[in-house]
């Protein structure tokens, strides 16, 4: 592949002028790359700062216009939605998952009314903000249920669905969930609505500041990590999805980010199907304190937002998506 050598090759010609670097740049960064996690409380005008996460909030529903808002006006393409539930409300089914009246089901009908397609909405299916165990799935005598739990997250999701949710993303790990909501999304005329699987989700030490976000972090018996990937592994990421695109997923995440662009391009190399990167709270809370303590510049976050184009993902997760200048 080399064309030429030096001295006649000389690799930093196109790097001398800005409008040079600019006319051979391989990827850019837009807002249309970009989806915001939201986090909600109960509550009236309620913005609750997360002791985990500088400059990330919980919003109660009516202070939602001024995150949505500023997100639509900023060009971003899609939320993504998680609920605070009050303890009281969690019990070892997640019950609260299916109440067309919880916090979640609230935030999508308010988005919606208010901004109707102007921007997207992407839910969580798990039931870890919602179980007094703070798992994803149910548990009996220290294992988590598979297929019981499949019957409660295609509830989930549909209800998600109906309430104008567009894009489902089960993060829950269970196997065969993919092809079950699908089924269900379709049994229920919501044949449009879109399906975003957490295909590839490590057991990882980089999720705390969000479960302490979502109040699951206390709660948690144990780890995760008889549902979600051993980090060591790498092929078993594209046995997981090819499995969720039989199943019919539209998309897939790769989850956490920065630690996994290998798996992000080799999923996109062999599957050519949107990949979806989400730079997880361990992640945001890493740089920002480098940020804080000035060791790192505010340009560190480009860097590693566009790491992930460069590894092949169409978009990227992150809570930096409405902080960042671009
Ligand atoms: C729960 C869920 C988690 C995240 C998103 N959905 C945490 C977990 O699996 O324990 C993590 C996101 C983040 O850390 O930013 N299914």
């Amino acid at each position: 592949m080399i064309t030429g050598k030096y001295p006649s090759l000389r690799l930093r010609r196109s790097r001398k002028y800005a409008w040079s670097r600019r006319l051979v740049q391989e990827n850019s960064l837009s807002y249309s790359d970009l989806i915001l996690p939201i986090f909600l409380i109960e509550g009236k005008n309620k913005k609750e700062s997360i002791k985990s996460m500088p400059n990330i909030f919980r919003y109660s529903i009516d202070k939602l216009s001024s995150v949505v808002g500023k997100a639509i006006k900023k060009g971003i393409p899609m939320v993504a939605l998680f609920p605070y539930t009050n303890t009281k409300k969690k019990d070892e089914y997640g019950s609260e998952a299916l109440n067309p009246d919880n916090l979640i089901c609230r935030g999508i009908k308010f988005i919606k009314k208010k901004y109707k397609n102007k921007i997207g909405i992407m839910c969580d299916v798990a039931l870890d903000p919602y179980t007094s165990h703070g798992h994803d799935g149910l548990l009996k005598k220290g294992n988590i249920l598979n297929d019981e739990t499949l019957d409660i997250l295609t509830k989930q999701a549909v209800l998600q669905a109906k309430m104008g949710c567009d894009v489902i993303a089960p993060s829950d790990m269970m196997d065969g969930r993919i092809g079950k909501i699908r089924k269900a999304l379709d049994k229920n005329n919501l044949n449009d609505v879109q399906i975003l699987s957490y295909a590839v989700k490590f057991s990882s030490s980089f999720y705390g500041p969000f479960r302490d976000a979502v109040g699951s972090k206390k709660l948690l018996k144990g780890d995760k990590k008889t549902y979600q990937m051993d980090f060591r592994n790498s092929d078993e990421s594209l046995r997981e999805v090819s499995l969720d695109v039989k199943e019919g997923t539209d998309m897939i995440m790769v989850k956490p980010g920065m630690p996994y662009l290998d798996i992000i391009k080799k999923v996109k190399d062999k599957f050519k199907i949107p990949v979806l990167a989400y730079q997880v709270s361990g992640e945001y809370s890493l740089i920002m304190s480098g940020i804080n303590k000035k060791i790192l510049d505010k340009a560190s976050i480009k860097e590693t937002l566009i790491s992930f184009k460069r590894a092949g993902a169409s978009s990227i997760v992150t809570y930096f998506a409405d902080q960042i200048d671009l």
